[in-house]
């Protein structure tokens, strides 16, 4: 009789450390929930090991991955063909095996978008959004928040220059500008302010613009974490009308992966309530 490991589809996440990710979870209650016999995998992969990791998931049957930190640009290199997305966003966190080609696509702007439309019930047409950050996060999710035509977007980072990089980018796609944390205009009165650095995640507290929030403002950290992040307590503090943390676009952009692999598309409300519980 066949082995029945040898049959079920393979899927898992690589990142270094990858020992926090919740997505081997969430893809666990995603799989049981539409009845897709499938498994999937926590892969601590170092710096430098990505190629070989890759191929070798490949050639042991592998399906898909998702990949994360720090390896999110450099598996862009690997695959023979890339989602318009993934080529604006500059980075790859799905990848798909199939026959003759490696497909890399990015489901994190999606994935944040959802979470901001539907399960925050948040309509950014016409709105100002202000982003902190110009790292790998930030570029994932300036195309899909300029899709939704706002009033204004206003990337605000320590290094002016990574910012204005990022204008050049999507300047064609909307009204984007960039600035430093202590010149972000606050003539503007922002609906929607993201925090895209990597600060928090290193224990440090940047000089987040107070200005910037009014009792109209949501704080939205695409940090997660077991208890609030640094700029979710801020946001908090400085009476933002809600101040949330990422587990939505957690969630969501899973779901968009699931779907792309599975073609199946999850309900993601009981999985984020579960998840929301179990963190
Ligand atoms: P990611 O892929 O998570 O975006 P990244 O590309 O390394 O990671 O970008 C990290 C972002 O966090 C950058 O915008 C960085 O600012 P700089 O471009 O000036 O380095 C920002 N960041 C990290 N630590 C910060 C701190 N203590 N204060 C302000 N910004 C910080």
């Amino acid at each position: 009789m066949l082995d029945e490991t040898v049959r079920i589809d393979r899927y898992g996440v690589m990142g270094y450390p990858i020992s926090h990710s919740r997505s081997p979870v969430i893809h666990r209650l995603f799989a049981l929930q539409t009845s897709q016999n499938l498994q999937y995998e926590l892969l601590q992969v170092a710096p430098g090991k990505l190629d070989q990791a890759v191929q070798q998931f490949q050639r042991t049957g592998g399906k898909g991955l998702n990949v994360t930190a720090p390896h999110k640009t450099a598996i862009a290199r690997l695959c023979d063909q890339l989602s318009e997305r993934a080529t604006l966003a500059g980075a790859v966190n799905t990848v798909v095996f199939r026959e003759n080609e490696i497909y890399g696509d990015n489901t994190d702007g999606v994935g944040l978008l959802r979470d901001l439309t539907h399960n925050q019930q948040l309509g950014l047409r016409g709105k100002n959004i202000l982003i902190l950050g110009a790292g790998g996060a930030t570029r994932g999710i300036v195309g899909p928040l300029l899709s939704l035509s706002p009033h204004s977007l206003v990337i605000a980072n320590r290094s002016i220059e990574k910012a204005e990089a990022l204008v050049e980018i999507f300047e064609n796609r909307g009204a984007v500008s960039a600035c430093r944390f202590d010149e972000v205009p606050t003539e503007l009165s922002y609906d929607l302010i993201i925090n895209a650095t990597s600060a928090g995640v290193n224990g440090e507290t940047p000089p987040y613009p107070e200005a910037a929030v009014s009792a109209k403002t949501i704080c939205y950290d695409l940090s997660y974490g077991l208890t609030p992040t640094p700029f979710s307590v801020w946001g908090k503090e400085h009476n933002a009308v809600r101040s949330v943390m990422g587990w939505g676009m957690l969630v969501e952009q899973a779901a968009e992966s699931f779907h792309i692999w599975r073609g199946v598309r999850p309900d993601t409300a009981p999985v984020l309530k579960q998840i929301a519980i179990t963190a």
